[in-house]
């Protein structure tokens, strides 16, 4: 495994291996069994698997929260190793963008702007889809690896590489759970032990909203209902449960299709999102 610094390293280092299939996995470090879903999912595939590792500034829309992101480059190293990475891409900030840098990837629409978009701010999906866009132009995979986990964060870059005519194929990896069911996140770390045992009412509101729906119940509210009933039992207030079309992001009036069943919450300072899609029996 190489390890690359800059964009013009990452081209020469893949300019002989392009008779090959190029798959690349994009992170912001702080690896873990999430992450390592996506790195199989690429090992399995390609011939070449890419993994880059940037803590994307412009993504973050509070600075305490970028302070806060773990930095763990060694661990990181070893565990793309470990998993069978050629190549790992990890630049600077100056490497990503250099002074008088300028441009902003914009989707615009609730794909965008609603749920994640709202939260965090405009700032936060611009950031991911500038990044994502200069990761893609440099690396110029036939695959880019993505967790279903940040649903929203798939659709957005759906939009923008269909939009900008970008050609890789995008595969979206399911979400990795731990045994008790709370998906895998970096963020875990942050929960105590009781905030964890809390957390887990987050899974089980979709469980519960999965359940109703395959029973029969095809109205929002009444499955939002049961959502909230299982989330207020643990004393968790989620910031939103919605119902969405997994491509656009617009809500969607009735289950009679596959619907994205998206929940935020804070669980004491954690912030946490998890989704699943559900359809009616
Ligand atoms: P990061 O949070 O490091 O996640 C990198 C990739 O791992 C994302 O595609 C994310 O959806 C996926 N992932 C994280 N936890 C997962 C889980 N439990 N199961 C399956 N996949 C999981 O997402 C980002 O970084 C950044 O926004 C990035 C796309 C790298 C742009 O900066």
């Amino acid at each position: 495994m190489i390890v690359v610094r800059t964009v013009g390293d990452l081209r020469d280092a893949l300019r002989d291996r392009r008779a090959g299939r190029i798959g690349l996995v994009p992170t912001m470090g702080a690896l873990h069994e999430g992450h390592t879903t996506l790195l199989r999912a690429a090992r399995a595939a390609d011939d070449t698997v890419v993994a880059s590792i940037f803590i994307n500034p412009a993504q973050f829309t509070e600075q305490a929260d970028l302070a806060a992101y773990p930095r763990t480059e060694a661990a990181d190293l070893a565990l793309a190793e470990q998993e069978g990475v050629d190549i790992v891409f990890a630049p600077d900030a100056a490497e990503v963008y250099p002074a008088g840098f300028a441009t902003t990837v914009s989707v615009t629409g609730p794909v965008a702007e609603t749920l994640e978009g709202a939260e965090r701010g405009r700032a936060h999906f611009d950031g991911v889809a500038t990044v994502v866009t200069k990761l893609l132009l440099a690396a110029l995979p036939d695959a880019a690896y993505f967790g279903a986990k940040d649903a929203q964060q798939v659709a957005v870059i759906r939009r923008l590489v269909a939009d900008l005519g970008i050609p890789v194929a995008l595969v979206v990896c399911p979400t990795s759970r731990d045994a008790d069911g709370l998906a895998r996140s970096s963020r875990n770390t942050r929960l105590s032990p009781g905030e964890r045992t809390r957390a887990l009412a987050i899974p089980r509101a979709l469980q519960a909203v999965t359940d109703a729906a395959a029973a029969g119940i095809s109205d929002p509210q009444a499955l939002r209902a049961r959502a909230d009933a299982v989330l207020e039992a643990s004393g968790i207030r989620p910031e939103y449960v919605a119902f969405v079309d997994p491509e656009t992001f617009a809500p969607v009036g009735v289950v009679d299709r596959p619907v994205l069943v998206a929940i935020a919450a804070r669980v004491g300072s954690t912030r946490l999102i998890d989704n699943t899609v559900v359809a009616t029996a």
